[in-house]
C-alpha cells in the first residue's frame, strides 16, 4: 500500500455531471493491490481522518500540489500526430491532402512503432491515461500501438481502420495475399485475430472501427456489425454528422437509412460501448436513437472549430439525454491537452447558451473528461475517478506552474474557480507528473 497527500479532486459517484466534484484542501489517497493484483484507490478523504484508518502506511507529501484522475480521451487519431495544424476548407479536402497521405505511411512497421511511442509519450504528458483511439487500415499499426501500451501500462483502446472504398488505393484495407479472400474479407479476419490477440490483454480494448460510412461498402458495415455481436464487449468507434458535405455524401451512399446515423444502427454499429465522434448535426431522432441505444457522442471541440464542421448541441444532448464526454481528435484537434479541449468545449456551449440558456461549468467541463468519459465508455468505476475501487491513474497539478497560474489559482475564492482558472490557463505544464495504476503481474 502507498499513500498520498496533496489537495485532491474526485467526483461524487452517482456521476451527476453539474454539481459532482468533491475537493479536498488537505486530502489523503490511499492505494493498494485489489484481488487480481492491481493498484487501486484503497480510501480516499480528509487527511487527519484516513490517515488514522492506515496509520503504517509510508505517505508522499506533495505540498500544494493537486491531486486529480487521470484524463480520459474518448477520440484520437494515433496516426495523425504529424497531421495536426494542417488547414483546409472542411473536412473532406484535409482528409485527401493531408491526412490519407500521412496515414499511408503506417504500412511500414519500424514509422509505426515510432509513432505510437511518441503519442503515448505526449499522453502521458498531458496527464491522459485512459484513450480511444484510430490506428490506420494496417494491422501493423495496430500492433504497433497496442506493443508501446502494453510496455506504458496505459488503458487504450483502439481497433484496424475498415475502409474498403472511396479512398487511395494503398490506404485501403487489402485482400489475402494469396488471393484466397477480398480486402472486405479480409479486414473483418484481421479484426476478429485482433480482438483475439489483444482485447482483456493486460489494460488493452479492442474496438470495432469503421472509419465513416462513406469508405466501407455495405458488406463491410454488416460484416462490422456481425462482429460487434459476436464480441459484445469490445467497443465500436466511428464518425457521425460532423460536417455538412460528409452528410450529404453519406446520405447518397446509403439512401435507404432515415439519417445518416440510423446507416449505423441499420447495420447492428449502435449499442453500449459505441463511440460516436462529432454528432454536431442530429435531429431529435437522432438523438433519441443515441440515448435508445446506449451510444456515446465524443464532442472534440478544437476540431470542430478547426475544420469549421460545427457546434456540438449540448442543449440538445442533454434535453434528449445521450451520453457523452470530451475527445482531442488529433490530428483534426490542435492539442493533446485536456484543458485546450474543456476550454474549447466552454466556448462551444456559450455558443449555445445564446439559444438555449446553457452554461458549461468548469466541473462539468471537468467531468466530460474524465468520470463522464469514463461512463460513456462503460467503464465507470474504473477509472476516470479516485473513488475507492478505481484504479489509480492519476495526475499531480502544480498550480504555481507558471507565474500566471500562480497568480490567478492563488486568487480563487470557490472550487469553481479555481477549476476554471485551471481550464483556461493550462496546458502540460500544470501535470507535473502522471501515475499510472501498476499491476504486481508487471
Ligand atoms: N471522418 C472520417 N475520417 C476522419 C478523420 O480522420 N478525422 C475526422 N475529424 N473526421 C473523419
Ligand atoms: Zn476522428
Amino acid at each position: 500500500m502507498k499513500a498520498y497527500r496533496a489537495a485532491i479532486l474526485r467526483f461524487a459517484p452517482d456521476n451527476d455531471p453539474h454539481a459532482c466534484a468533491v475537493y479536498e484542501d488537505d486530502g489523503l489517497l490511499v492505494v493498494g493491490p485489489n484481488a487480481q493484483g492491481r493498484q487501486v484507490v484503497q480510501a480516499v478523504g480528509p487527511y487527519q481522518e484516513v490517515r488514522q484508518r492506515f496509520p503504517g502506511v509510508a505517505v508522499t507529501h506533495w505540498p500544494g500540489r493537486i491531486i486529480a484522475p487521470g484524463f480520459v480521451d474518448l477520440h484520437s487519431h494515433y496516426p495523425q500526430t504529424n497531421v495536426i495544424g494542417s488547414p483546409a476548407e472542411g473536412l473532406l479536402p484535409w482528409l485527401e491532402n493531408y491526412t490519407f497521405p500521412e496515414e499511408k505511411r503506417f504500412l511500414d512497421l519500424e514509422y509505426s512503432a515510432q509513432s505510437a511511442s511518441f503519442f503515448i509519450a505526449e499522453l502521458l504528458r498531458n496527464g491522459v491515461t485512459t484513450a480511444l483511439t484510430f490506428a490506420t487500415s494496417h494491422p501493423t499499426s495496430v500492433n504497433a500501438l497496442f506493443q508501446a501500451a502494453q510496455q506504458n501500462r496505459l488503458r487504450l483502446i483502439t481497433g484496424l481502420c475498415l475502409m474498403d472504398r472511396h479512398a487511395p488505393a494503398d490506404l485501403l484495407n487489402q485482400p489475402a495475399h494469396d488471393g484466397s479472400t477480398d480486402a472486405t474479407e479480409q479486414s473483418l479476419l484481421d479484426s476478429e485475430a485482433l480482438i483475439t490477440r489483444w482485447h482483456g490483454v493486460d489494460r488493452l480494448g479492442y474496438a470495432i472501427t469503421p472509419r465513416f460510412a462513406p469508405t466501407s461498402t455495405d458488406a463491410q458495415l454488416r460484416g462490422a456489425g456481425e462482429l460487434a455481436a459476436k464480441y459484445p464487449d469490445v467497443w465500436i468507434q466511428s464518425h457521425v454528422a460532423e460536417n455538412k458535405a460528409e452528410i450529404a455524401w453519406a446520405r447518397a451512399l446509403f439512401p435507404a437509412s432515415r439519417s445518416y446515423l440510423a446507416t449505423y444502427a441499420d447495420f447492428g454499429l449502435l449499442r453500449q460501448r459505441a463511440i460516436y465522434a462529432h454528432c454536431i448535426h442530429f435531429d431529435d431522432e437522432d438523438r433519441a436513437l443515441m440515448r435508445d441505444t446506449g451510444s456515446a457522442a465524443a464532442v472534440s471541440p478544437t476540431s470542430n472549430l478547426f475544420l469549421g464542421s460545427g457546434f456540438f448541441d449540448y442543449a440538445g444532448a442533454d434535453r434528449v439525454g445521450f451520453q457523452y464526454g470530451l475527445a482531442s481528435d488529433v490530428g483534426g484537434g490542435t492539442s493533446f491537452s485536456p484543458f485546450h479541449t474543456m476550454l474549447a468545449a466552454y466556448y462551444v456551449g456559450r455558443e449555445g447558451q445564446t439559444k438555449a440558456g446553457l452554461s458549461l461549468s468548469p466541473q462539468h467541463l471537468w467531468w466530460q473528461h474524465t468520470a463522464g468519459a469514463a461512463r460513456a465508455l462503460g467503464l465507470d468505476g474504473v477509472v476516470g475517478n479516485l473513488q475507492p475501487g478505481c484504479e489509480a491513474d492519476f495526475v499531480v497539478l502544480n498550480p504555481q506552474a507558471t507565474p500566471l497560474l500562480a497568480r490567478k489559482t492563488a486568487l480563487a475564492d470557490s472550487l469553481d474557480e479555481l477549476l476554471f482558472s485551471m481550464v483556461v490557463l493550462g496546458d502540460d505544464r500544470l501535470i507535473e507528473r502522471t501515475v499510472i495504476s501498476q499491476s504486481s503481474q508487471a
